[in-house]
């Protein structure tokens, strides 16, 4: 590892401790990011090596691209039905466990298939444990069909519970709006600071227009923080099945 930056070596090293747990014929969802790229890469290079059996499901066209070029079985996420364990990377993780993600724009399709897991691990570097989630943007993924009254409506649920003010930006690429896999918009939220995150993400997902935000609660009950000297810090909440929200 030792010429791998810092960064790369803390998330090759989660990448791998979540690997070690996927067992032969087990149904794996493959997360999106550049953590999960470098999971996929020794995901495939164990899977070769002991001549494991899975089915995977991947988030993102990029994950299925990149994991049927390694020669992992990719299939959609109906043709499995459902996961043992999903392995993804997240933008923030609070002390619950609680996560931003999609700032790969993958939110919809990751909270779909981690949903659709008996388990969701997530992988990650240090820089991304917060106290509080909210520094990092919001995604809010929205239809493309009156996006910007569906922002308005989205200001107005903000404006609801205090977070007045907070900018929402539509997320372009190339000088473009930015599109989904699922052919939507994301609006990014620079929220500073998310006091209930329950209730944002449950207002949120309330709007017409809105498709999903990016918030995950209780999705995961394991994160595996890779550090940049190789070891890797295990952070675990326990979950009963009725505790999960379902958005
Ligand atoms: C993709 O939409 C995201 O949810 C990613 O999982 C998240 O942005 C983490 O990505 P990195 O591993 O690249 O930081």
């Amino acid at each position: 590892m030792s010429d791998l930056s810092p960064s790369d070596a803390a998330k090759l090293a989660a990448a791998r401790a979540a690997i070690a747990l996927v067992q032969d014929g087990m149904a794996v969802g493959l997360g999106t990011g550049s953590t999960a790229s470098v999971m996929v890469r020794e995901l495939a290079t164990r899977v070769q090596a002991e001549g494991l059996t899975l089915r995977c499901a991947a988030t993102s066209q990029v994950t299925a691209d990149l994991a049927a070029s390694l020669g992992l079985s990719v299939e959609s996420l109906d043709d499995i039905g459902h996961l043992d364990l999903t392995i993804d990377g997240a933008d923030e993780l609070d002390p619950d466990l609680n996560l931003i993600k999609g700032g790969g724009g993958a939110h919809l399709r990751e909270k779909i298939v981690a949903a659709s897991s008996d388990r969701m691990v997530v992988i990650a570097d240090p820089a991304k444990v917060v106290e509080q989630l909210g520094a990092f943007h919001l995604p809010v993924e929205v239809i493309r069909f009156g996006w910007e009254t569906t922002r308005e409506r989205i200001k107005t649920a903000l404006d609801a519970m205090d977070l007045d003010g907070r900018p929402v930006l539509l997320r372009m690429r190339d000088g473009a709006p930015f599109v989904t896999d699922e052919g939507n918009h994301i609006l990014d939220l620079s929220l500073e600071a998310i006091p209930d995150a329950v209730a944002l993400n449950r207002a949120l997902n309330a709007i017409p227009g809105v498709v999903e935000n990016g918030l995950f609660i209780g999705l995961c009950d394991l994160a595996l923080i890779g550090q940049p000297d190789g070891g890797v810090v295990e952070l675990a909440v326990f979950r009963e099945d009725e505790t999960r929200e379902d958005g």
